[in-house]
């Protein structure tokens, strides 16, 4: 049962169109292999967008997930960061590319961004499809950015609210 209000924010359409963007900015960029490392569980749709647009691109792609939790409550992060998940085979000497929904503080990616710098990969990017530059905690910048967005709590494409909304095909905000 829906009871929250969620106003129409980002189209099926638009992201479809900015992911097949970012795929080729991303290939430009790694030209030949690639190891995508998503961010569970938010980064679950666009990533999937995101390979099948890769696919069209002359990458060679393996692909893997990692999960950590931010302790806190609701839609603020606390900035204690804790690893969940850690990524099952060795990146040692390979390109690495973190694929995470949205850049809100910057606490969990710049924890996960710390951990795989210590597997030694060859080269290190970050993507993420939304950014909200305003509510950085932590100095971070992604690589590569689909939409940066104001200061509003958003749902759907992966990204929930209490785990709901996440099936959303498109992006929507929440309003309180
Ligand atoms: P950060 O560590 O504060 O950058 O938090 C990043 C994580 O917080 C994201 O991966 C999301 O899971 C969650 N998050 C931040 N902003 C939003 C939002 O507007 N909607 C849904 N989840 C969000
Ligand atoms: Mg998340």
């Amino acid at each position: 049962m829906q009871v929250e209000k969620i106003s129409p924010f980002l189209e099926e359409k638009d992201i479809r169109s900015r992911v097949r963007e970012l795929a080729h900015e991303i290939a430009a960029v790694f030209e030949d292999e690639l190891t995508v490392i998503g961010l569970l569980k938010g980064s679950f749709m666009f990533m999937a967008d995101l390979m099948r647009a890769m696919h069209r691109t002359p990458l060679h792609l393996t692909v893997d997930f990692m999960k950590v939790s931010s302790y806190g409550t609701g839609t603020e992060s606390s900035g204690e960061v804790r690893l969940v998940k850690d990524i099952g085979f060795a990146i040692e000497k390979r390109n690495v590319l973190i694929v995470d929904d949205i850049l809100d503080s910057g606490h969990s990616l710049s924890m996960v961004i710390r951990h795989l710098e210590g597997h030694r990969p060859k080269r290190l990017k970050t993507c993420v499809l939304l950014d909200k530059p305003e509510r950085r905690q932590v100095s971070i910048r992604a690589d590569f950015v689909g939409f940066e967005i104001p200061n509003a709590f958003v749902v759907g494409y992966g990204l929930d609210f209490d785990e709901h909304y996440r099936e959303l095909p498109y992006i929507g905000i929440l309003e309180t």
